[in-house]
């Protein structure tokens, strides 16, 4: 299950991401706004992360204006490595090297185009695991408040 939620500023890219998943045939959640009508980030950000770090979903796609500030409060649940992408190395490597959890994305940053094509890059590579995991570990660390 795929986890989708934007506010305003990412709202036609969650929709482009939304028909890509629906063509696919890949189950999704939309957790929301469902308009282009302004709307803080922080519950599309704070519910998307939750239903990940609970296990309902398996990994999100977070759009905002930027994809900026809908990530940077998506990090803050703890277990959420959202990383925002603007291209389709970033989107790869994040899965590889940093098994980044939710993808972000900016609304008036890339197309909807661009958007699907960071989501299916995304959704499709796997962690690298081996010397990341231990980098992996240290992030957790670092939420766990213990000292690198
Ligand atoms: C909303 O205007 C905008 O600030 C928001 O979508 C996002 O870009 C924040 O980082």
């Amino acid at each position: 299950m795929i986890a989708l939620g934007a506010d305003h500023g990412g709202y036609r890219l969650k929709e482009a991401v939304k028909a890509y998943l629906e063509e696919k045939g890949i189950p999704y959640k939309d957790f929301g706004t469902d308009s282009e009508e302004s709307v803080n980030y922080g519950p599309y950000a704070y519910r998307v992360a939750q239903s990940i770090v609970s296990g309902e979903c398996e990994k999100g796609v977070l759009c905002c204006g930027t994809g900026i500030g809908i990530s940077i409060a998506a990090n803050k649940v703890k277990g959420i490595r959202a990383a925002v992408c603007t291209n389709e190395f970033c989107a790869e490597m994040t899965r590889r090297h940093n098994d980044a959890n939710i993808l972000a994305m900016g609304g008036r940053v890339i197309d909807e185009k661009t958007a699907v094509k960071l989501a299916d890059i995304f959704l499709n590579t796997p962690f690298e695991g081996g010397r990341h995991l231990e980098r992996i570990q240290q992030i957790a660390a670092i939420e766990n408040g213990e000292k690198l």
